[in-house]
C-alpha cells in the first residue's frame, strides 16, 4: 500500500468526508508498512517480492470473488518445484486463518472455512451492490473481496495485524482493484467522521473489546442514516440480562471480554442507538469450520474444547457460538 493507491482509492470512491478524514494518513502510510510496525516486516515484504519473480507478471485471467475460495490468478500448470516454492514463500506469511483462497490454482486451505461465515452473512445483506462498505477487524480481507464480489462499490479494511495486512497486500497485488484498500489501524486510530459508510461489518471483533459499547457507538457514528450493521460475535445462551465475562483465557484465547446473550446483545445495540435490531443466526462453530491446516499449524478448535465434551471449553465454559446480527443506524 502507497500514499499513491490511497489517493487511487478516494478517487475511485469519491466522498468528500471520507477524503477529508482519509486523506491526512497518506503521510503515515510509510512508517506503517515499516520494521517500526512489525519486526517481521521486511521478512514479509521479502516474500511478496520473491513471490512476484516466480508468478506470471500479467495474471492471465480476472481474479473471481464470487467463489467460496476466491480465485486470484488464472490457475496455472505448475512445474513441481517451481510450485513448492511459491508454497514455501506463501509459508512465510503464516499462519493463514482466514479464507480459503485459490491462488494461481494453489489452494490456500486457511484455518477458517471463511466462506461458511460469508453464507450465513451474504442473505442478509440489505442491497449490497452500489456500497461504501467498512470492514472493522478485516483479518486479511476475505469478507472484504467478497464484498466487492458481491457489488460493494469500494470497501475500507482495516485490522492492526500488519501480517494480515501483508496477506492482504499479496492478494491486491494480483486482484488488482483500486477500490479495496486495507489499513493496517484500530477502529480507534480511524480518523472520525460521521455517516459516510452504507454497511459496517465487525465480525469477530467485539469480544476482544474491553469498551464494547464504546466499539458500538464508533459503528453507529461511522454508518449512513440507515445504513447496515453486520455484528458478529461470541455469544451464550441466556435471557437479555446474560451476560459471560470470562475470569481468566475463554477457549485458550487471553483477550475476550464479554460474551453476551443474543437478546443482551439485541439490548445493547439498542442502547448504543441503532435500530431494526435482528438476530440473523446463532451457530455453534465446528471442527468444519476452523481446524488446524497445513496452512494454519497451531492449535485451533479441537483444542480449544475440554476432552469429551464438545460443548465446553477446556476452561468449562459453554463452547464457541456465534451470533451475526443485522441492525440499522437511525434517520
Ligand atoms: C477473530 S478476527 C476476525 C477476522 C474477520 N473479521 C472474521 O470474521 O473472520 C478479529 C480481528 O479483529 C482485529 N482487531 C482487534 N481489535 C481491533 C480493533 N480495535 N480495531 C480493528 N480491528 C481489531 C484483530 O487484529 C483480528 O484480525
Amino acid at each position: 500500500m502507497t500514499p499513491a493507491q490511497l489517493e487511487q482509492f478516494l478517487d475511485c470512491v469519491a466522498h468528500p468526508a471520507l477524503r477529508r478524514a482519509l486523506e491526512p494518513l497518506g503521510e503515515k502510510i510509510p512508517q506503517w508498512f515499516s520494521e517500526k510496525k512489525h519486526g517481521d516486516f521486511v521478512r514479509w515484504r521479502q516474500a511478496l517480492y520473491d513471490l512476484a519473480t516466480l508468478l506470471p507478471a500479467h495474471p492471465t485471467g480476472p481474479a473471481d470473488l464470487n467463489r467460496p475460495s476466491i480465485r486470484v490468478g488464472a490457475p496455472i500448470t505448475w512445474e513441481a518445484s517451481r510450485r513448492q516454492k511459491v508454497i514455501e514463500h506463501l509459508m512465510k506469511l503464516h499462519p493463514w486463518r482466514k479464507g480459503p483462497f485459490d491462488f494461481f490454482g494453489i489452494p490456500i486451505e486457511t484455518e477458517w472455512r471463511s466462506d461458511l461465515k460469508w453464507a450465513r452473512l451474504a442473505p442478509v445483506l440489505e442491497n449490497p451492490s452500489n456500497r461504501l462498505v467498512l470492514d472493522v477487524g478485516s483479518g486479511n480481507g476475505y469478507f472484504s473481496w467478497r464484498m466487492r464480489g458481491a457489488g460493494a462499490r469500494a470497501v475500507l479494511a482495516i485490522d492492526p495485524m500488519l501480517l494480515y495486512t501483508m496477506q492482504f497486500e499479496l492478494m491486491a497485488a494480483y486482484i488488482k482493484d483500486p477500490a479495496v484498500i486495507q489499513l493496517p489501524i484500530t477502529l480507534e486510530e480511524l480518523p472520525g467522521m460521521h455517516g459516510v459508510f452504507d454497511t459496517v461489518l465487525s465480525l469477530g471483533v467485539l469480544y476482544h473489546r474491553r469498551s464494547p459499547f464504546e466499539h458500538l457507538a464508533r459503528l453507529r457514528t461511522l454508518l449512513r442514516p440507515g445504513g447496515q450493521l453486520l455484528l458478529e460475535t461470541l455469544v451464550v445462551e441466556g435471557d437479555a440480562q446474560t451476560v459471560l465475562l470470562p475470569e481468566g483465557r475463554y477457549a485458550k484465547m487471553r483477550n475476550v471480554w464479554f460474551i453476551p446473550s443474543p437478546q443482551a446483545l439485541k439490548v445493547w445495540l439498542t442502547r448504543a442507538g441503532f435500530k431494526h435490531i435482528q438476530v440473523a443466526s446463532v451457530h455453534q462453530t465446528d471442527s468444519r469450520e476452523q481446524r488446524t491446516t497445513e496452512w494454519m499449524t497451531f492449535e485451533s478448535l479441537n483444542d480449544f474444547l475440554m476432552p469429551g465434551n464438545p460443548n465446553k471449553t477446556i476452561e468449562g465454559y459453554p463452547a464457541p457460538r456465534r451470533a451475526l446480527l443485522t441492525a440499522r443506524a437511525p434517520f
